[in-house]
């Protein structure tokens, strides 16, 4: 249910296309406004948590679908259903509570109770007091429940979207991107844990981040001193045909650094001196038999499905204005995981998390380029590593997949 948002006719994307981004993207209201509208309520899926989050009838968590609060809910038939957490009388949020577990819905601002399927079923003082106030005889309860959007889940991700005219999900995200979602999700998984960092930059920074192959061995000194993540790895950068999803992997034990900058002794990264006071933090397993140690996938619009070695997570990427935004982690591994491996998860997520050494890096440059954009809006940045195409890639010296993203985005804001 795309909605006429109008954008300012005076923005126009630079003739050279998905290799040049203007800078008012980030820094726009009307744009951020438009994204509600035409992406996050558009036609695209997005997810909002996990089957394993509510087992039971009940069982709920909340999230956001761009601006709009959802609440996600297993039903009395087993279903997952998710509605706006908006009460249907005059829009109080419903839910505050991040999850939980609840046989009803009951709003508090004037009471007004729906059941888990979305339904109206109670109103305080209906028929008012003593004969005097309440609902009309004729108010139809059926017509005021809660908003539902359409579901589907995929090997225990739920999406959600306001379309009734996207493609169903596998077809949205594609086989490529379908099959990496099911080697992640191959069994049932256990929640380890979960953490949120807010950052100081439009959402879409964090997405080109995530998308950019290029710079997680050059920012990310620890990756690359420690030999976790380098260009020179066999690797290989794979992008939907929309552009927007794409799936970057490496595997560690295959390596080349002879002749790269790596060997130069040229990269600030590549710190000889550089070493753990706590090596446990770099111990790890070879646990996917396709011998992948690395593989980031981005789902267009806001999601990123993360192993890092063995630390497993799925990060949503939150919008909060137009120079702000909120990224929610959850951390999980395997039910059948040991004690050992369960240990190594979390050390691992440490590192890379907001708190360690990779997510930080990530979430101060955004800031970084968010303070230096703002008053130049009509410049743009440069995206031409790795050509100018929107390709899949050999290697992962490339913006390819930066490029999809805006490619993908300009379709859907008709940019
Ligand atoms: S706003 Fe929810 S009951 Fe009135
Ligand atoms: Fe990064």
């Amino acid at each position: 249910m795309p909605q006429a948002t109008t954008i300012d006719l005076s923005f126009q994307w630079p003739t050279l296309g998905v290799c040049r981004v203007p800078y008012q993207v980030f820094t726009d209201p009307a744009l951020y406004a438009c994204e509600q509208a035409r992406i996050f309520r558009g036609d695209a899926w997005h997810w909002v948590g996990l089957e394993v989050e509510a087992p039971s009838p009940g069982d709920f968590t909340t999230q956001h679908i761009g601006d709009t609060p959802v609440i996600m809910v297993r039903d009395a038939q087993g279903a997952m259903q998710v509605f706006i957490n908006r009460c249907a009388h005059r829009g109080a949020m419903l839910c505050v509570e991040s999850r939980g577990h609840a046989n009803q819905f009951t709003c508090v601002y004037h009471n007004w109770t729906f059941d888990l399927a979305g339904r109206l079923r109670g109103v305080a003082f209906r028929h008012g007091i003593r004969n005097q106030g309440g609902l009309p005889p004729d108010f139809d309860f059926s017509a005021h429940g809660l908003h539902r959007l359409r579901v589907e889940v995929l090997h225990g991700l739920v999406f959600a979207t306001f379309s009734e005219e996207v493609a169903p999900l596998p077809e949205y995200l594609g086989e490529r991107m379908t099959a990496h979602i099911a080697r992640i999700f191959n069994r049932p998984i256990r929640l380890l844990g979960r953490y949120r960092q807010f950052m100081h930059n439009n959402w879409k920074l964090y997405i080109e981040n995530v998308k950019d192959t290029y710079h997680a061995s050059i920012l990310h000194l620890f990756l690359t001193t420690f030999g976790l993540n380098r260009l020179s790895m066999e690797g290989g950068l794979e992008i939907s045909p929309c552009g927007g999803h794409h799936l970057s992997w490496s595997k560690r034990n295959v390596e080349d650094i002879a002749g790269t900058e790596y060997a130069q002794g040229t990269l600030r990264a590549m710190q000889q001196d550089f070493q753990l006071a706590d090596p446990r933090l770099l111990q790890t397993w070879f646990e996917f038999p396709d011998g992948i140690t690395n593989a980031i996938q981005g789902i267009f619009p806001n999601l990123v499905v993360q192993q890092i070695q063995n630390s497993l997570a799925l990060r949503l990427m939150v919008p909060q204005g137009v120079d702000a935004c909120e990224l929610h982690w959850l951390l999980f591994g395997y039910a059948d995981d040991t004690p050992e491996h369960t240990e190594m998860r979390l050390l691992q997520s440490n590192l890379v998390g907001p708190a360690g050494l990779v997510s930080m890096e990530d979430g101060m440059i955004g800031s970084w380029v968010q303070r230096t954009i703002a008053q130049d809006p009509e410049e743009t940045a440069v995206l031409e590593m790795g050509g100018r195409e929107v390709t899949r890639q050999g290697s992962r010296v490339s913006e390819a997949s930066v490029r999809g993203f805006w490619q993908a985005y300009r379709t859907m804001m008709d940019l």
